[in-house]
């Protein structure tokens, strides 16, 4: 499907391939609603001056408005990780690690290329998974076992992922700061994964 996003139009190739088309205006509508309803074009908007209560307010309205409609895990994760990544201030790091097979390993995030695979109550991020509990990390320096993935971080916060008792995996944020995460992040983050976690379906997901 060859897709002209500046005037929506299809090739004659792809309007044959449009499933129950006879003609006349139903490409047109396909388009329209391809185009328009489906958040493809979505916008992260930035507020400068909120205050961090009001800004994760802002995020998890974004979040639902970015998630809606669409059910896949990987989907979903990826396009959370981009939001938070492009959102919150001074990180380097944001991203998630799935629990598979009894250990985690790397899933959809952005930032440095990082290690694939941590056993459960290892690092930061195995920790949080065994004990389903959020953690934050003020100086990572300090804490026994830490996976160093990107040197440049000096803070992290880990949220557990856990969907009708399983534990799907972790979110993880990583910030070149030192005590970059306090606990209003961690109120704010666990309201967002919270809001990812309805939103996903498992069935042929993980
Ligand atoms: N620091 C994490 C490893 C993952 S990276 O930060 C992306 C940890 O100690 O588990």
């Amino acid at each position: 499907m060859i897709l002209d996003r500046e005037s929506f139009n299809v090739d004659e190739e792809s309007v044959g391939q449009l499933s129950g088309w006879e003609g006349g205006l139903a490409p047109a509508l396909w388009l329209t609603h391809r185009a328009f309803e489906i958040p493809m074009t979505f916008q992260i908007e930035k507020k400068g001056s909120a205050s961090k209560a009001e800004l994760y307010a802002d995020l998890l309205l974004q979040l639902r408005s970015l998630l809606e409609g669409e059910r896949d895990f990987i989907s979903n994760a990826a396009n959370f990780a981009s939001l938070l990544f492009h959102s919150l201030p001074d990180l380097n790091w944001a991203g998630f690690y799935l629990y598979k097979d009894g250990e985690l390993v790397l899933g959809p995030f952005q930032g440095q290329p990082a290690c694939v695979r941590i056993a459960m109550g290892k690092g930061v991020c195995g920790t949080a998974a065994e004990q389903r509990q959020t953690i934050l990390v003020d100086n990572v320096h300090d804490f026994p076992g830490h996976i160093a993935c990107d040197s440049a971080s000096n803070s992290e916060i880990v949220v557990p992922l856990v969907k009708h008792e399983q534990l799907l995996g972790v979110l993880d944020l990583d910030s070149p700061l030192f005590a970059r995460f306090e606990d209003q992040d961690a109120e704010g983050l666990n309201d967002m994964v919270k809001v990812f976690m309805d939103s996903i379906s498992l069935e042929g997901n993980m």
